[in-house]
């Protein structure tokens, strides 16, 4: 049943009381950034703020994050908090200050080179080092230290995001045992065997098992978590009950797939400035009477984003007669460029661009325009409003909300979604046309079907998608969170 952002509001004030309820996670929902002199608010480009935002809005609490804009200390109080969103404060997002070495082991280190590639299947091999791995623990510490002045000796919900945060629960509920948490971890979690190799896998699930709940998006990764806790500790797994009793604490286990809201994002897509828009991107690129794609991506190497200009290529090469007739847009933020295989990821995209554009450009067209840097929401539904098809090629992803928001933009309701198999999303929208990325031959082919659809045949899909999404609202997963948090305490 779907779940209206009023009806997230009742649910908490009915379930929660007057207990707060606090987020804790890496990134931040918004980032200030100096714009000369000028401070200017940013949104990052990250699948669990773009969820958690509107849930925040809704229920209000206070949001703790590190402060990683580079002028994030000059809009802050003495406790280093600030009211957010900027246009019309509901929440109060509290941050927390890194130093570069802390920055360098926990997040480009511990969580960034180690967890990362360990919990995606995207032939990255992970690297564990042991002052990264201390400076993580260390970190966590920063973070409980953030929570703990935040909460008291108060009861309180304490929602903590993903992998950056393994050890948070029980650090904080060693020092105030009245706290109720429960961590929603966004990316895949690996199977055991693949999870063994990791030096501190033990403490990790330790650690995680302080929670009172564990959400994954899908089944499938709290059978691997079960299945992991089983091999590696002492612990009584209840596979049934989909829960683990370890120390004598018991945490439930459970499927929560992750969403969008889906409608602000159609009521955003419909305002004037993003038609403005779409009309300067139609006339700046001379797009009016061609086929248009898109990809919108963090740029990770996680994404597919080689195989889909690979795919691209391919699909030239084989129907010659669409030269001259689409351009493909790949937009998206640099990402984690401190670390080597993000440099190397970025330098094969440049050169697969400039490989295909140098193969098929005229003097008037370019096959593929690579837009690397931080898009505004409203240019990012513009080019969403635009495409006639959207790829998302993800090797391994947890969910990919890309996917969730092409769809709830659409609100002409067309426009086809080229979704990869190994995404949390496809297991919701089978009406996407699902492609093997590694596939090459395949993914050409499925450019060409969502080039040829016949435009009944998009609609209908698209509205079967629209449909998913905005029953399966981002609503819908905190109200389920945050009930079976408040059920479990009661
Ligand atoms: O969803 C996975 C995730 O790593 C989030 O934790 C994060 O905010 C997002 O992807 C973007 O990555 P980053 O915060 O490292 O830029």
């Amino acid at each position: 049943m779907s779940l209206t952002k009023e009806e997230l509001q009742e649910l908490v004030r009915n379930k929660l009381g007057n207990r707060p309820l606090l987020v804790v996670s890496n990134r931040e929902p918004y980032i200030h950034v100096f714009a000369g002199s000028q401070v200017r608010c940013q949104v990052p480009a990250s699948g669990l703020t773009v969820a958690l935002d509107p849930v925040m809005r809704a229920c209000g609490g206070i949001w703790i994050a590190h402060g990683s804009g580079n002028a994030d200390r000059e809009v802050v109080d003495e406790k280093n908090r600030v009211a957010v969103p900027p246009q019309e404060p509901s929440y109060t997002l509290r941050r927390i200050w890194l130093s570069k070495e802390e920055e360098e082991g926990y997040y480009l280190g511990f969580s960034n080179e180690a967890l990362w590639p360990l919990c995606h299947i995207a032939y990255t091999p992970p690297t564990f080092d042991e002052a990264h791995w201390n400076m993580y623990q260390r970190v966590n510490r920063k973070f409980a230290e953030a929570v703990l002045d935040e909460t008291e000796d108060n009861e309180a919900f304490v929602f903590i995001q993903d992998y950056h945060l393994a050890l948070l629960s029980r650090m904080i509920k060693e020092k105030n045992p009245r706290l109720v948490t429960a961590q929603f971890w966004h990316i895949p979690w690996p199977n055991p065997e693949a999870f063994r190799i990791c030096p501190w896998g033990r403490e990790i699930l330790h650690g995680l098992l302080g929670n009172d709940l564990l959400g994954f998006h899908i089944r499938y990764h709290c059978d691997n978590f079960l299945d992991t806790v089983r091999l590696l500790l002492e612990a009584r797994v209840d596979r049934e009950r989909s829960q683990v009793t370890y120390g004598g604490k018991t945490t439930l286990v459970r499927p929560y797939p992750i969403s969008v809201d889906f409608h602000r994002i159609a009521q955003e897509a419909a305002r004037p400035e993003v038609e403005k828009e779409m009309e300067q991107i139609q006339q700046r690129w001379d797009t009016g009477d061609k086929f248009v794609g898109i990809g919108i991506d963090r740029l990770d190497y996680t994404k597919g984003i080689p195989h889909r200009l690979k795919a691209l290529d391919k699909f030239l090469t084989k129907y010659p007669e669409y030269l001259g007739r689409i351009v493909f847009f790949q937009l998206g933020e640099p990402s984690r460029v401190h670390i080597k295989r993000y440099k190397e990821l970025n330098a094969e995209i440049e050169d697969l661009v400039e490989e295909i554009n140098w193969k098929y450009e005229s003097d008037e067209w370019k096959p593929v325009i690579l837009l690397r840097e931080h898009l505004p929401p409203s240019t990012l539904m513009a080019f969403n409003r635009l495409a006639d098809f959207c790829i998302v090629s993800s090797l391994h992803d947890g969910m990919n909300l890309v996917a969730k928001e092409f769809v709830s933009s659409r609100i002409d309701e067309d426009g086809v979604l080229i979704l990869s198999h190994f995404t949390g999303a496809a297991r919701e929208l089978n009406e996407a046309v699902l492609i093997n990325p590694y596939a090459t031959d395949e993914f050409a082919e499925a450019i060409k079907t969502a080039i040829e659809m016949p435009p009944e045949q998009r609609q209908a899909r698209m509205r079967k998608l629209r449909q998913v999404v905005a029953q399966n609202n981002i609503y819908r997963w905190a109200g389920d969170i945050i009930s079976q948090l408040a059920d479990l305490k009661s």
